[in-house]
């Protein structure tokens, strides 16, 4: 078996659509909203769905570590249950270290990876995933489920 993952990668946002980079802009501006005292580790996220309404979120962290959400899955939440039934066209992802380091877009952790895949299955169409960081360099996947080869799934 041979998997091919397609990743585009960009330097700055303006070579992207304005659409994705006005998607951009509100995934950064939600870093302000992250709750993350533990890390010092922001992570913004947007989607834009097939009506092109946007929604945000960003991490919510717990002194009780495990409770804590990252940002992808917030976004995620927020779409399903506040424009249900609407699916997902473009997520953005961006983050804010504590370090200062911002050379690399942030790759999704696996649990969330798993939660896109859920929302991939149920809208039955493909989700483009904008990964980012404040400063331009950007890869793009156009469908997020690559970044999860072999997902778990209940169908056999
Ligand atoms: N985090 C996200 O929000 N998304 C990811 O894909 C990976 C990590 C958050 C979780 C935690 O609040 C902080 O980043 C540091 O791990």
């Amino acid at each position: 078996m041979k998997i091919n993952i397609e990743i585009t990668e960009y330097s700055s946002h303006e070579e992207l659509s304005s659409k994705d980079q006005e998607l951009i802009a509100i995934a950064i501006s939600q870093l302000k909203t992250s709750h993350s005292p533990y890390s010092n580790f922001s992570v913004g996220a947007s989607v834009r769905l097939e009506n092109d309404k946007t929604w945000g979120g960003s991490n919510q962290e717990n002194s009780s570590y495990p409770v804590g959400i990252c940002a992808e899955r917030v976004v995620l939440s927020v779409a399903s249950t506040q424009s249900k039934g609407q699916s997902i066209d473009t997520m953005v992802v961006v983050y804010s270290d504590p370090k200062g380091n911002h050379s690399l877009p942030l790759a999704p952790c696996g649990m969330c990876r798993q939660a896109i895949r859920e929302q991939t299955f149920r809208q039955k169409k493909t989700m483009k995933i904008i990964l980012t960081t404040k400063h331009g360099k950007t890869l793009v996947v156009n469908n997020a489920d690559d970044l999860l080869p072999l997902s778990f799934t209940l169908e056999r």
